[in-house]
């Protein structure tokens, strides 16, 4: 039976956002559209990455930029360096590449300096550094590049660094060692942050467990670091000490929460959860969830320090590895009054928030709603 699902248009969807401003442009040469979504600049101006992917319409391109932008809200609250939640989509029909992409950056840069820092941005899924060497050439407002560098700095590195150094911490806070030596861990997806995440894993003596939906990437995992490989559509029959989803949202939903046969869910994918009453779906089956907007924040930690002129690396890395520490306090607050994961790193980022005031008061819930996936 098939049934025809009514999608919100565009202009439906602004009216019930709780965001700022959403910021549209459509690119004639690719068909592009391209949709910046402004969540909240409570804390500071609206920074984050550029999405880059073929959406099946519209309205889903601009859900994805608005979801994302408030997950950027609060992972910039979770760290708490005066920037707030944004993030730009970019729904393009055809892949790009060679001069056709470089010429779309140039655009794209141009853009974003038309908006003269409404809105800055750095590297995502779909995006490169390189591509963002291209924009930086036509704008102040990419993020990610020391100051007076001409290349980008990949943050999956940073990311992975920042989830790692959380495994730690929900494995000591589980089990009483945050060693990882001799844990199985599931790494679903090897893009930028999941192939350094899966090599981090196999360095510190993990049994190491990856998923990718390109066998050719799983296969390099499984050569150059001795993990096993499984196929996506088997990941929930794996027993495994950490789950870490490093691929699309709203993987922990009704029909998988059920199946899944991890103690600890630790991983940087945005928006994991497909609505938030799973975070309590979890804590009731005894799984302990780390909220992603806590987790993954590792690379958007460096690129804030860079864009304050901190250049060492070293230093970076261990303002990072507190990202442990965070979601230790958090783990610590929700065992403490005995509520869900979720609600605990909620509770830390919403007293940060409420300390300003909101635009208006138009009765859209301006509370952080927790970040619905997909
Ligand atoms: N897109 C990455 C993230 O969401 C890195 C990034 C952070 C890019 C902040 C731009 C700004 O964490």
């Amino acid at each position: 039976m098939s049934q025809t699902v009514q999608e919100p248009t565009v202009q439906q969807m602004i009216e019930d956002w709780n965001g700022t401003a959403v910021i549209q442009r459509h690119d004639p040469s690719t068909e592009a559209w391209i949709f910046i979504a402004l969540h909240d600049a409570r804390l500071g101006r609206p920074v984050g990455g550029t999405r880059l992917r073929s959406y099946p319409d519209r309205s889903a391109a601009l859900r994805d930029a608005m979801r994302l932008a408030e997950g950027m809200t609060y992972k910039w609250a979770g760290i708490d360096v005066g920037l707030g939640g944004g993030k730009a989509v970019v729904d393009l029909p055809a892949p790009l590449e060679g001069e056709e992409r470089e010429l779309f950056f140039r655009r794209y840069g141009r853009l974003l300096e038309a908006l003269s820092g409404a809105f800055a941005t750095g590297v995502d899924l779909g995006t490169t550094p390189a591509d963002m060497d291209v924009a930086a050439e036509e704008t102040r407002f990419v993020f990610g590049r020391p100051p007076g560098s001409r290349t980008t700095v990949d943050p999956g590195p940073f990311t992975a660094l920042g989830v790692i150094s959380s495994m730690r911490a929900a494995l000591a806070a589980s089990t009483g060692s945050g060693s990882l030596e001799g844990r199985t861990v599931l790494v679903q997806g090897l893009g930028g942050v999941g192939l350094p995440l899966a090599r981090m894993v196999a360095e510190a003596g993990g049994e190491l467990i990856v998923s990718d939906m390109d066998e050719d990437r799983a296969r390099t995992a499984t050569d150059e670091l001795g993990a096993r490989s499984v196929a996506p559509e088997a990941i929930f029959d794996v027993r495994c000490d950490v789950f870490a989803p490093c691929a699309v949202g709203g993987i922990l939903n009704d029909r998988s929460i059920p199946a899944l046969r991890a103690s600890t869910v630790v991983g940087s994918a945005n928006n994991q959860l497909e609505a938030p009453r799973h975070a309590a779906a979890l804590a009731e089956r005894g799984i302990l969830y780390a909220p992603d907007f806590i987790v993954n924040a590792g690379g958007a930690l460096a690129f804030a320090l860079l864009d304050r002129g901190v250049t060492d690396h070293e230093e970076i890395r261990s303002r990072v590895r507190g990202i442990g520490d965070a979601l230790d306090e958090i783990l610590r607050a929700a065992s403490d009054r005995n509520e869900d994961t979720l609600a605990a790193a909620h509770r830390r980022i919403e007293s940060r928030l409420a300390a300003r005031p909101a635009i208006d008061d138009a009765g859209r819930d301006a509370e952080p709603a927790g970040v619905g996936g997909v």
